[in-house]
């Protein structure tokens, strides 16, 4: 496995690679790498000869006042965990090959209406920061496919949604929310949990499992369902940002026979925002 870090490097790489046909995977990462990274490299290996992991803590996806600062950043330690999995290369940039005009002279590219509500309303400008700087990782990259996690289920239809509007030559794919045993979603963020809050956090789970199970068995009163879940979670002494069921093709409210809904849901436990969904197809 390759360590890269300029566009130079990976470029000289990836042409190596076209000459030979090999079909390239992308997984875009900020790094502090977890089995659900790691699933998605995997995933991106059965689809691929070559799957291309970045590593890249993208500051204009931070609002004032987050984490950006904080955020966990091992090099090091994703580079021994990446060996051992099936990636061919990491991608690792620094902000001058991401953003060449500088951050404040950088285009912005930003997809309306999807990204209004839920993480987009709690966090302004955050998805605008998603879609520039993975719409430069693909520039750069030209990957055959791009995988993103289910786990943030408005970001990957953010992003499904950039490619087709702008043509990206690149196809979109998703992987399934890997979990810790007691069921939370693994999150470079859960490592902000106390061991309190920790013991706690799979609630978050628990209730969106419930919901599915009561939307399954027929239950259509959203709204009820979503108050009923609200308070649940205030009770565990979760902080509740959004729980809402939407229509799973595109967040929007759905109606009684609506056959494919998620039910998303964002809270915080202490310092940790955390954020899972469940998908139910009736
Ligand atoms: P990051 O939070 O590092 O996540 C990288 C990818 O891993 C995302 O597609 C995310 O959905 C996926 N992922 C995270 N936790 C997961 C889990 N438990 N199971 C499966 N997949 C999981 O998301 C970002 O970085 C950034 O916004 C990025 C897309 C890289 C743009 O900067």
């Amino acid at each position: 496995m390759i360590v890269v870090h300029t566009k130079k490097e990976l470029d000289e790489q990836l042409a190596e690679w076209r000459q030979q046909g090999d079909h390239i995977a992308l997984v875009p990462t900020m790094g502090n790498l977890h089995a659900g990274h790691v699933s998605l490299v995997e995933l991106a290996r059965e689809h691929s000869e070559r799957a291309i992991v970045s590593i890249f803590v993208n500051p204009t996806q931070f609002g004032e006042g987050e984490d950006f600062e904080d955020y966990p950043r091992t090099l090091e330690r994703d580079t021994r965990r990446l060996k051992q999995s099936a990636a061919d290369l990491i991608f690792a940039p620094d902000v001058e090959t991401m953003y060449p005009f500088g951050l404040k002279d950088a285009t912005t590219i930003s997809v309306p209406r999807i990204t209004e509500n839920f993480c987009g309303a709690s966090r302004p400008g955050h998805f605008d920061g998603v879609t520039s700087v993975v719409a430069r990782l693909i520039a750069l990259v030209q990957p055959d496919t791009a995988f993103f996690g289910q786990k943030d289920y408005q970001q990957q239809l953010v992003i499904r949604h950039m490619c087709l509007d702008l043509n990206l030559p690149v196809t979109i794919m998703t992987g399934e929310t890997v979990r810790d045993e007691d069921g939370l979603a693994m999150s470079s963020r859960n490592q902000y949990l106390t061991d309190v809050e920790r013991a706690n956090a799979p609630v978050l789970f628990r209730v969106l499992s419930a919901v599915g199970s009561d939307l399954q068995n027929g239950r259509r009163d959203f709204e009820a369902l979503e108050a009923e879940s609200i308070s649940k979670l205030s009770d565990a002494g979760f902080d509740v940002d959004y729980f809402s069921i939407r229509r799973a093709q595109n967040l929007e409210i759905p109606d009684r026979d609506c056959d494919e809904l998620v039910v998303l849901a964002a809270a915080n436990l202490g310092k940790a925002r955390l954020i899972d969904n469940t998908v139910v197809t009736i």
